[in-house]
């Protein structure tokens, strides 16, 4: 290219960069700000949606043997929990594969918030078997560990930190091809059916860290709102909040083209990208979706249209927040969930202390989006607007609210919203007390990952400030 003609290029790259979006976290003011000095160029540019393919149905979890048999499968792995083996899902999916002539062996023994240990024993499991097709049945925990075990018997001879994300792990590309997995979601939270991410607790650093990779994401994803109908109440609160969630923080997250390093090869661009205009599009509709149906869904377990809805609000949320990423509400959780003392949920069928992951997150949103609403005003409002004016909560009109009070006006929202729920008063109401937050600050530091992706960059006082205002809510 002519010398000009490159000139004429940058200039109009430099111009469309200028036009792309005025709000203050766009803004050319916030790009020039530390780490992000347009002389130093090191952002990415690109970004990239990867989606497991996904179809919905009342009932479609019948075709699942057809799929394999399409697939060619001769020796299936089937993952569940213990608690979810004795229920109809599970029962479905075993009568489709016997009905379809498929040979396969049942692992029941995922456990509720996986652990290394439990990765691994399901790791063994696969190895061991030789299969040529997974089928995970049940929430996020199974469809992690199903990955997790896809993922290290298709790679023999790796170690398992090889893939877990950096600092925790060496976070190595995956380059061998794993064979397909079909992921059943049951739950209407995690919409790991759609993402490359796979959640554990690392039991020595108790903490939650994870693997992702775009190769790990399932093949094909059947939702199947039937599930739905056996939850019980507390199973889906708690996992709408892990909805509400991804949809906030992925729609608020730092722009991908603000994102640093720019990866020199697109092997190495990172599954959580930053938001950016697609994942934008998933995250508001799931949270439309959330503020509308998430309350009926937890009060009437008949309610199939309420239920339905929030089966999918949980994939539309995966598609946006699997390639856009969380921030600072998970950055948190993950901790919160790792050092649990004695808190055990109600309504989860499982024989050791437990903060669902859901409620993990959900629990400091309120201060979390006070703090980061400076970055991205107009985003935090436009999220309290949908959350209040579909549920006309507050009786406040959102757009007359000014735009310097978008953190408090989202913050207030949440709150509500958590309260009508009955959910827990705070980190305090979990076990938690002040005495706790050095350690649930030292938890959150190595999940860079996830918190880099917050707009706004946060100091060990400001997390423990946010651990602090999250003890109580209300
Ligand atoms: N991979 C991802 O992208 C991603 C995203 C968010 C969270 N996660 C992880 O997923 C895990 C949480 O998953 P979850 O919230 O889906 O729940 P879960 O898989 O931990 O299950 C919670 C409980 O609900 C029960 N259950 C599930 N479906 C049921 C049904 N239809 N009827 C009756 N009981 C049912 C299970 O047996 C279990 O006791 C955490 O480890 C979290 O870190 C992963
Ligand atoms: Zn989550």
């Amino acid at each position: 290219m002519a010398a000009a003609s490159r000139a004429r290029v940058a200039h109009l790259l430099r111009q469309l960069q200028r036009a792309a979006c005025k709000c203050p976290a766009h803004s050319h003011t916030y790009s020039q700000a530390p780490g992000f000095s347009s002389s130093e160029k090191t952002t990415d540019y690109a970004f990239e949606m990867a989606v497991s393919n996904i179809r919905y149905g009342a009932g479609v979890t019948k075709e699942v043997g057809m799929d394999l048999q399409n697939m060619g499968a001769k020796n299936v792995c089937l993952m569940t929990d213990k608690n979810l083996s004795q229920l109809p899902p599970v029962q479905v999916v075993m009568d489709s594969l016997v009905k379809n002539g498929i040979n396969f062996k049942v692992y029941e023994d995922v456990r509720v918030e996986p652990t290394d240990t439990s990765f691994k024993d399901a790791i063994e499991f696969a190895r061991k078997g030789s299969f040529d097709a997974y089928v995970a049945v049940g929430g996020g925990s199974t469809i992690d560990t199903c990955k997790a075990a896809n993922l290290y018997a298709s790679s023999p001879h790796s170690e398992f930190l090889d893939y877990v994300n950096a600092p925790i792990g060496k976070g190595k590309p995956v380059s061998e091809p794993l064979k397909p997995l079909i992921a059943v979601p049951t739950t209407s939270g995690t919409g790991s059916e759609t993402t490359g991410v796979a959640i554990f607790d690392y039991e020595c650093l108790k903490v939650k860290t994870g693997i992702a990779s775009r190769a790990i994401k399932p093949t094909l994803g059947l939702i199947d709102p039937l599930h739905t109908l056996h939850m019980p109440s507390q199973v889906v609160a708690n996992s709408g909040f892990d909805v509400l969630c991804h949809a906030l923080e992925s729609y608020t997250a730092l722009p991908y083209h603000m994102r640093s390093p720019c990866p020199s090869n697109p092997i190495t661009r990172p599954a959580y990208q930053g938001s950016n205009p697609i994942s934008d599009i998933w995250a508001v509709h799931a949270l439309r979706i959330v503020a509308k149906y998430l309350k009926r869904a937890v009060r009437n377990p008949d309610d199939l249209e309420a239920r339905s809805n929030m089966h999918l609000a949980s994939t539309f949320a995966g598609i946006g927040f699997g390639n856009a990423g969380v921030h600072l509400c998970h950055g948190m959780s993950y901790p919160i969930s790792g050092l649990v003392k004695t808190y055990k949920a109600k309504d989860y069928n499982v024989d050791h202390p437990l903060v669902p992951h859901g409620l993990s997150v959900v629990l400091t949103s309120p201060a979390v989006f006070t703090f980061t609403a400076q970055m991205f005003p107009e985003r935090h409002l436009e999220t309290a607007e949908i959350l209040v004016c579909i549920l006309c909560l507050l009786g406040a009109d959102i757009r007359t609210a000014k735009i310097q009070d978008a953190g408090p006006v989202l913050a207030d929202a949440l709150r509500k919203f958590l309260f009508d729920l009955n959910v827990d008063d705070g980190l305090a109401a979990i076990g938690y007390s002040k005495a706790d937050i050095p350690a649930l600050v030292k938890g959150t530091l190595p999940q860079e990952r996830v918190t880099k992706l917050a707009p706004r960059p946060q100091s060990e006082e400001d997390l423990s400030a946010l651990f602090e205002a999250s003890m109580k809510l209300y």
